[in-house]
């Protein structure tokens, strides 16, 4: 069996990692009946930072093909991935290609492959936070309803396929392959040393490093949705809030992605943050370095839906700057750490006091317990039509 498997921005790679080793691991125990693999990337995400880091970081093997596609418009993104993936399927014709989550290189590779009539598999199927508006949401919607199988990470998403009309045998759930890599990468990411982290990565030119005493509270930010990020006004009460108000009760680590940072610096806000004593400016970090923030965070504000998965595993209080959720098992009454509180700052400001307050506590939703990989490829190989 051929399987191709497709990656093309930074949330890709954490899905994509165990998948590789369930496939590695298959191989060795199964020599007289081996599955080829190849991995490519979009090339949508470029930057060291945003790409090669997790492949070190995470121990995934160089992407064989890297189709260049870089950053540009919706249409363009979509485009030319799909041109360029059309001409490695008809010189590969894998039996299988594999698409995660909901990055435009998802849609684009998705739709590509059914086209040439190759089978496609979804890991992370059955999301939906209504939003048509979120360019995410159009991109699960499109590769569900054209993908054969449909691996989903919890209930809630089987339910939305049942209720879409996606027959029985397609879809399966496997749990949550994100916490494959939660668990075979905490324990290094708590070894890691915060003060080692924010001088590797500080985004500002600082006369002094700052660092963190031993157990000092800190919040740990990070932001990059276009409805969050591409808009003055919003971007501005946000930045407000946290500079002027969250920093005189605790110190701030945001992990700035470079769409924001570019518009803090258009919008003449990067100054005024900068300058903050208790503001602390980091590049993109790694995903163990991220882990080591979010476990040792007393909350964590983020428009992220992995870190929102993420800081429920680990229990931290989460305010999700966003209305809506496509992942609403990691929400408070759903057992998880995680609270909407849009971009509107009273109802920021009121749930950051709250989660000032609370404890940490840890939820695992059903099968998010490591061996995700290992029945998304038993899906694979028992796919029947
Ligand atoms: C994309 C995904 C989003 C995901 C996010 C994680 C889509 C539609 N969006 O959004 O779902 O949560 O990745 O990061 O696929 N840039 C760089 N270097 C890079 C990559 C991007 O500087 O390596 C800058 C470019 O200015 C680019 C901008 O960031 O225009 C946005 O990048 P893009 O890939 O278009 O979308 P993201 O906002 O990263």
């Amino acid at each position: 069996m051929k399987i191709l498997s497709v990656v093309g921005a930074r949330p890709n790679f954490m899905k994509i990692a165990p998948f590789v080793k369930a496939i590695n691991n298959h191989n060795n125990n199964n020599p007289d009946y081996k599955i080829t693999h190849t991995l490519l990337h979009t090339g949508q995400h470029y930057d060291f930072r945003m790409s090669d880091n997790f492949f070190h970081d995470l121990g995934i093997p160089e992407p064989e093909i890297n189709l260049g596609v870089g950053s540009g418009t919706h249409a363009e993104q979509v485009g030319n991935t799909m041109i360029e993936f059309e001409k490695v399927l008809l010189i590969m014709r894998p039996d299988w290609v594999v698409v995660v989550g909901d990055v435009n290189a998802t849609l684009a590779c998705s739709v590509t492959a059914k086209k040439e009539i190759i089978k496609c598999c979804h890991i992370e199927a059955g999301l939906r936070s209504g939003d048509m508006t979120m360019p995410e949401e159009i991109n699960r919607i499109v590769t569900d309803r054209v993908s054969d199988l449909l691996l989903a990470p919890d209930q809630i998403s089987v339910n939305n396929l049942h209720s879409e009309g996606v027959p029985e045998n397609r879809i399966v759930m496997t749990g949550n392959i994100m916490i494959d890599t939660f668990d075979a990468n905490i324990d290094r990411a708590k070894e890691l040393n915060i003060n080692d982290i924010i001088a590797g990565n500080l985004a500002t030119a600082l006369n002094r490093i700052p660092t963190l005493k031993e157990n000092e509270p800190f919040a740990f930010v990070t932001l990059h949705r276009p409805s969050n990020v591409d808009e003055l006004n919003t971007l501005s009460s946000i930045t407000n809030f946290l500079s002027k108000e969250a920093t005189k009760e605790l110190k701030i680590i945001w992990s700035v992605h470079p769409r924001t940072e570019k518009n803090l610096k258009k919008f003449k806000l990067w100054d005024s943050l900068a300058e903050n004593k208790n503001m602390i400016l980091l590049h993109p970090i790694s995903y163990t370095e991220t882990l080591k923030l979010n476990l040792s965070a007393r909350l964590i504000m983020t428009d992220s839906g992995g870190l929102q998965e993420e800081s429920t595993v680990l229990g931290t209080p989460c305010i999700t700057l966003r209305n809506n959720t496509e992942r609403p098992v990691t929400l408070r009454q759903n057992g998880g750490t995680s609270v909407l509180a849009g971009n509107n700052p009273e109802i920021i400001r009121k749930e950051f006091y709250n989660a000032l307050t609370m404890e940490r506590k840890p939820f695992r939703p059903p099968l998010w317990d490591g061996h995700a990989a290992e029945r998304c490829l038993k899906a694979i190989l028992e796919y029947q039509t």
